[in-house]
């Protein structure tokens, strides 16, 4: 196991290298989760209004692939907008485990979700998704375990690590079990290009913030007038990559650390993976799971898959109740 790195650590690593890099997840403070949501309702950004509405046409196909008395397992909750969708749709549910790093978004939408479906066992996880996490056993009896991941943020991740974090849904949801996934589709590169950079720069804003958030949390000192966010399709490797471009050369200090920008040069800071509906499947079937039905909108913007975890995988059933090894993740 790798020690846990600070925010200080990850950016000195990621500046340093040949290509400067920042993990994504650190665009998510308090300022960028609610630039997230802005960038949600933009005209541009097609991914959650699409998810959405195949959400809401689907919607009894998904219940009836989910089955009854599911435990549902959600990565990066947030709002639980979308949840909401799947739990009115779904039949008896019985138990909600919204997982999100940030503690106020989940202790309001764990509280909300409980108020309104008051037969649902509510337990919410302040954690991490991306470290292992146990998931509790519930009171209530289910039948299986379904994680729920939305907004096709497995696209954040290198297709190698999008494979393992999938292998290990698949272990967390256990035989019997299921993940529900939303996948952003390839298209044309303009239409991606505009997603990821619109024209009331509120994305430009949110990949900003990170250079707000460095001189705030870190005592950088970034000339935040001398950078600019861009986004950029890159078909080869599959993925539109979010960068802020130095305008003019500069040095910046990081406590204590002297990093030199050419004019010109970029920071990635985020990668947004699009796949095919086969290439997907593929991915998932090497990642120990069975595609069982991908429902996408007409004019084929975005996939939802729902696959299951076969039981020969030896996996512990979803109804048992022993304690879930917290490394099973
Ligand atoms: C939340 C990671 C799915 O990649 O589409 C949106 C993040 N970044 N606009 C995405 C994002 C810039 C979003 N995910």
């Amino acid at each position: 196991m790798t020690e846990k790195k600070s925010f200080l650590e990850e950016v000195i690593d990621g500046l340093s290298q040949e290509q400067k890099t920042l993990p994504c997840k650190y665009l998510y403070d308090a300022r960028g989760s609610l630039l997230f949501e802005e960038i949600c309702e933009l005209d541009e950004y097609y991914p959650t209004r699409t998810e959405l509405a195949i959400m809401h046409r689907y919607s009894e196909e998904v219940s009836s692939q989910v089955g009854e008395e599911a435990l549902l397992i959600e990565y990066g909750s947030g709002s639980s907008r979308k949840t909401r969708l799947l739990l009115d749709s779904l039949r008896e549910p019985s138990c909600y485990v919204p997982i999100d790093i940030s503690p106020e978004i989940l202790a309001d939408s764990a509280a909300a979700i409980a108020k309104i479906y008051p037969d649902l066992e509510v337990h919410p996880l302040c954690a991490d998704y991306l470290s292992p996490v146990a998931i509790p056993i519930p009171e209530k009896q289910f039948r299986r375990r379904v994680v729920y991941f939305p907004g096709s943020t497995i696209g954040n991740f290198e297709p190698v690590e999008a494979l393992e974090f999938l292998a290990r849904m698949a272990r967390q949801a256990g035989s019997g079990g299921g993940v529900l996934i939303g996948v952003d589709l390839r298209k044309d590169s303009q239409v991606l290009e505009r997603a990821y950079d619109d024209a009331r720069g509120v994305t430009a804003q949110f990949d900003l913030n990170l250079l707000v958030r460095m001189n705030r949390e870190l005592g950088a000192d970034f000339p935040l007038d001398d950078f600019r966010h861009t986004a950029r399709w890159e078909p080869d490797l599959g993925r539109v990559e979010m960068r802020l471009v130095c305008k003019a050369a500069c040095r910046v200090d990081i406590a204590g650390h002297a990093f030199d920008f050419s004019a010109g040069e970029y920071i990635h800071t985020e990668s947004a993976y699009k796949y095919d509906v086969g290439e997907f499947a593929s991915l998932a079937t090497k990642a120990g799971l069975s595609p069982q039905t991908v429902w996408t909108d007409d004019s084929k913007k975005f996939s939802i898959h729902y696959l299951t975890v076969p039981d020969s995988l030896g996996f512990q059933s979803g109804s048992d109740r022993e304690p879930i090894d917290p490394d099973l993740g």
